[in-house]
């Protein structure tokens, strides 16, 4: 038996790899369609009949990138994420993310371990306004091109710009940006998940285009008019716009024949929609309306007398039946449900208690800004948590968010993701609302560290990037539900665990040829020199598609650190002197925990041959089998 070791370029280093992932998926569905490892397209052309489009016009939504975005999204990244504790809150009990960095990149590295795992995605990505900025990707060199502009890196003055309308791609740089991103976060969400898209009149159309070709048109589920504004601008030239537009497509829907589809969940009744209601008689049931208790059809048995308590007999109208037999009608009596008004001598109808009708509402399409909070609301919350100071420009309100959450999922436990997350909304809301109604829903915010402007208020005040501001936004809205319930807000998870985005910890081993004696050299240290156990651990949870909350023990076993990651699942050793005592150690703590799947990963200089043979002898005594080195 020997070690596999891990290298830069493996399956295993890179994040997930989607082009094998869509080839493995067509070799179930039509095996016939592989040759010799490659996918002959006349067969699989064959297998798929009509169904193939030849003509060469045929509807379709195209622009200038389009085919080089498509395959970015199927790229996978060579970046990993590398742990922040400093700047985390709770990072041992905590099992929210705030990941800084180009949110493609982070998206790809995602990939596996939270593959199906979204509930709900919301995103306010930049609206194209020719005024705010969007980001350019860079193909060859993705990574390195955001360590670059996000200044990272030696090179120098390598500014983000912003996409004006003079730029002949105007819209095509739009759609190059948004294209691969949200075809990556489909891929995230669970199967009976949904996706909300916040935009305005400058992209919407080509929103609702790429996202019918991504989520499917039969998954369109609403465009949701938000009223943002409630102050008519008069000085605009032809109307003032008041509303932005919530596009939201299901990873399936119900319309799509699938049962497995997203369900909406109704919104909590408010005692506006009470209205109509009253309580007359003060049955403590509560307020009640009361509808007639005749119907069209039925038969002669339905047209008794009915006597009302003061005496007077009533009998169904000219050609009508009463719409209950005479022995549901005592029982309803007697239940106190019929109304025989005020004095007793009325026509006898049924009661309907406000309590027992259907139990939430359907939201509308329009949400009014008395409803969900309006744009100054959002900036206003922002100042308030900041000493009265306006650090960042646009931020949602807490209620609108608060209602996607709530017509999410009637469950309050799932895995909500923001991947343009600004200030840090969609995190406050979440964990308002598990305030509200002990919920435990979890978060993952991914952002930029887009630089603030040198002459902002928020610059000036230490703030120089916006993922700085959002970090501190969430810790701050966090301290403040604290005080304001320090008992409710007990069990609930304030904190986040920082991740930021930067080169792999393993060292490349690309076939460079320039200074081959060096880079052998080097690749016998397969782990950069400036990384910690911390960051490689991490980046072998990506790899292996783990949850970045999993719970993680640490043990000093004969002078050797060692991980425990997910009770067991895997033990990762990345000491300079393994020996076969830490072996040992693994295999009796492996015995101790029992899981179901057991894989031990080594850091490969940290042994000598003969302590590594002594090693995968001890451990395979253990029922160790998968070992693995780095
Ligand atoms: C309109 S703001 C979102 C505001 C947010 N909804 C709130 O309430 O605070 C869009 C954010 O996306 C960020 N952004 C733009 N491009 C990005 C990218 N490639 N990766 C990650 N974040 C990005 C911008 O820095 C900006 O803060």
């Amino acid at each position: 038996m020997t070690i596999e070791k891990i290298q830069q370029g493996d399956q295993l280093t890179m994040s997930k790899d989607i082009v094998a992932d869509n080839i493995e998926k067509l070799k179930q569905l039509f095996p016939e369609i592989l040759t010799e490892g490659k996918i002959d397209f006349k067969v699989l052309k064959q297998v798929l009949g009509e169904e193939i489009e030849e003509e060469e016009e045929y509807y379709r939504f195209t622009w200038a990138g389009k085919n080089r975005a498509r395959q970015e999204a199927h790229k996978p990244s060579t970046g990993t994420l590398r742990p922040c504790k400093e700047e985390s809150v709770d990072w041992d009990s905590t099992k929210n993310l705030y990941i800084e960095g180009d949110n493609l990149e982070v998206l790809k590295l995602l990939q596996k371990s939270y593959a199906k795992k979204v509930k709900m995605i919301y995103i306010d990505p930049p609206y194209n306004t020719g005024k705010d900025f969007v980001y350019k990707d860079n193909y060859k060199d993705n990574l390195g091109n955001y360590l670059e502009l996000t200044g990272q890196t030696d090179s120098e003055g390598n500014k983000l710009t912003t996409n004006t309308e003079s730029d002949g791609r105007y819209h095509s740089n739009w759609l190059n940006m948004m294209y691969p991103r949200l075809i990556l976060a489909r891929n995230l969400l669970k199967e009976d998940g949904v996706i909300f898209i916040s935009l305005d009149d400058n992209e919407i159309e080509n929103l609702k285009k790429i996202g019918n070709e991504i989520f499917g048109e039969d998954n369109f589920v609403a465009n949701i008019i938000w009223q943002k504004k409630f102050a008519r601008a008069n000085d605009a030239t032809y109307f003032s716009t008041m509303h932005d537009n919530i596009v939201c497509f299901a990873k399936q829907s119900i319309n799509s024949n699938k049962n497995s589809g997203w369900k909406l969940n109704l919104l909590p009744r408010t005692l506006d929609d009470a209205k109509g209601y009253s309580n007359p008689d003060n049955d403590p049931r509560g307020v009640w309306t009361s509808v007639v208790l005749s119907a069209k059809s039925g038969s002669d048995k339905l047209k008794y007398k009915i006597i009302s308590p003061s005496g007077r007999e009533s009998y169904p109208p000219d050609g009508r039946f009463w719409s209950v037999s005479e022995e549901k009608l005592q029982s309803l009596i007697d239940d106190n449900r019929i109304w025989f008004g005020r004095n007793g001598d009325g026509t006898p109808r049924l009661k309907t208690f406000y309590s027992e009708v259907q139990s939430g509402l359907r939201p509308n399409t329009i949400w009014f800004h008395e409803e969900v909070g309006h744009n100054q609301e959002g900036r206003q919350e922002v100042k308030s948590l900041f000493d009265g100071k306006g650090y960042f420009d646009g931020p949602k309100p807490v209620r609108l968010i608060d209602q996607i959450l709530k017509i999410t999922n009637s469950e309050n436990d799932f895995l909500v993701m923001d991947f343009f997350s600004g200030s840090g909304t969609t995190a406050h809301a979440v964990m308002q609302l598990n305030l509200e109604d002990g919920g435990k829903r979890r978060h993952i915010q991914v952002q930029l560290p887009e630089a603030t402007d040198e002459k902002s208020e928020a610059y000036i005040a230490g703030y120089k990037t916006i993922s700085q501001i959002g970090k501190d936004r969430i810790r701050r809205a966090a301290q403040k539900i604290l005080e304001e319930n320090p008992e409710k807000a007990k069990g609930i998870d304030l904190g986040f665990k920082v991740f930021k985005l930067d080169q792999s910890n393993i060292n490349a081993w690309d076939g460079e040829r320039d200074n081959l004696e060096q880079h052998l050299f080097n690749s016998t240290e397969s782990i950069k020199e400036d990384r910690t156990q911390e960051d490689v651990l991490y980046e072998i949870l990506l790899k292996y598609g783990l949850d970045l909350s999993l719970p993680i023990e640490e043990k000093i076993i004969a002078g050797a650190k060692v991980f425990n990651v997910g009770f067991g699942a895997i033990f990762i050793c990345l000491e300079d002197k393994i020996t076969k005592q830490v072996a040992q150690g693994i295999g009796e703590w492996k015995q101790e925990l029992n899981p179901e799947t057991c894989r031990v990963i080594f850091k490969d200089s940290g042994f000598t041959i003969v302590e590594k043979t002594n090693s995968l002898h001890t451990l395979r005594t253990f029922g160790i089998n998968e070992v693995r080195s780095i």
